[in-house]
């Protein structure tokens, strides 16, 4: 039995007539830009989260970058990221010519550690991107009255965590905005890019909604240098159906890591985490392990797929090494992007599958660390 990381394919099959008929609703229509999917769509996830407001734009990575330029964010500023995340969190803030300024993550929630934020805060720093990574909050209250406290604006990127909650409440509609994306793999994905400003700020989401078409309410009548970002009317129609299986998905997202809890428990693996404040939502299930190549290659060996994110904590890559930061300078960021490993995790995996995992990762541990 080979078993993938996800399944796009299973879940589709699971929804296909849904499917097929919203999008045959689409070309029959002949609207497919900004038509009433989207206006739809936008309107039913700002009711899911609890938000006034939610403009649809191309990418997850857009909508940082709108939501940045939205709020004025460039040269001379610096915006407060994790060290360790997917690299578009801190490309966007390059992007706007502002500077990231890394913080060392939690190693138990992989979320930036909220003992080491204020020290980096500076007269400079204008925003603060905290990242729900794999599917876990970030500890927002002390995040939020920090920010209160220096000024700051709170931009959450949700892209790997729609459903998760931080003490009952949504993610993504704790900060000032919440950045969504629907990469086809995220728990939300359509079958393309797509992405999602989410406010209670009219100003933010009116400006939003400027930037994502050339910067003008009115038809070339431009108010400002804006883009070409739009969530499109099938993505829009097709995320409008899973939307609508999100909750139950997330759920059996939660089973399954609490099977895999009970399997894999005692065997010198270090599990996900989840904090009293948490309601994780798994868009990823990441183990620690030592010796992580060579687990890999068993579990390889086996047909079970594996994965690395993020190979390089941010402060590491190419384009950021001349912040100077160097090896050492976020020792837990390092740790994580040297240890983790992702397993197979997706809401349509069979007990079988399940159990053919975790006896995998059991046995793959066992020849490692027996070096058969
Ligand atoms: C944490 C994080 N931020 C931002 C993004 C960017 O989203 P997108 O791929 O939709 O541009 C992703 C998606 O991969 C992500 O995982």
């Amino acid at each position: 039995m080979k078993i993938p990381l996800v399944d796009l394919v299973a879940q589709y099959q699971s929804i296909r007539d849904e499917i097929e008929q919203a999008i045959q609703g689409v070309l029959e229509s002949g609207v497919f830009i900004l038509g009433p999917n989207v206006a739809a769509f936008e309107a039913e996830i700002a009711a899911y989260l609890g938000v006034r407001y939610a403009v649809g734009v191309a990418s997850g990575t857009d909508a940082l970058l709108l939501t940045l330029r939205a709020y004025g964010v460039g040269p001379g500023d610096e915006v407060i990221v994790p060290a360790y995340t997917f690299f578009a969190t801190a490309e966007v803030v390059s992007q706007v010519g502002a500077t990231p300024v890394f913080v060392d993550i939690d190693p138990r929630t992989y979320c930036l550690d909220v003992k080491q934020l204020e020290a980096k805060i500076s007269a400079r720093t204008k925003a603060i991107i905290p990242v729900h990574l794999y599917g876990h909050p970030a500890d927002m209250a002390p995040i939020l009255e920090l920010a209160k406290k220096h000024g700051l604006k709170v931009i959450e990127d949700n892209a790997q965590a729609l459903g998760a909650e931080y003490k009952g409440r949504k993610t993504g509609s704790l900060g000032d905005a919440g950045c969504l994306s629907f990469f086809p793999s995220k728990t939300l994905g359509g079958y393309g890019d797509g992405g999602m400003v989410v406010t209670n700020d009219p100003t933010l989401a009116e400006t939003v909604r400027k930037l994502r078409t050339h910067g003008w309410r009115t038809k070339y009548y431009p108010e400002m240098i804006g883009y070409n970002s739009r969530l499109d009317e099938l993505q829009a129609a097709i995320l409008r159906v899973k939307l609508r299986h999100l909750d139950a998905w997330n759920e059996r997202r939660r089973k399954i890591a609490e099977q895999y809890r009970t399997l894999l428990a005692g065997n010198g693996i270090e599990l996900p985490w989840e904090a009293p404040y948490a309601k994780h939502v798994y868009h990823l299930y990441v183990i620690r392990v030592r010796e992580r190549k060579a687990v890999q290659d068993r579990l390889k060996a086996m047909g079970i797929a594996s994965a690395v994110y993020y190979p390089l904590p941010l402060h590491l890559v190419e384009p950021y090494r001349d912040l100077g930061y160097g090896p050492g300078a976020f020792p837990e960021a390092e740790r994580a992007a040297a240890e983790t490993l992702a397993i197979p995790l997706y809401p349509e995996m069979t007990p079988d599958q399940i159990e053919t995992v975790a006896s995998g990762v059991r046995d793959a541990l066992v020849k490692v660390e027996s070096g058969r």
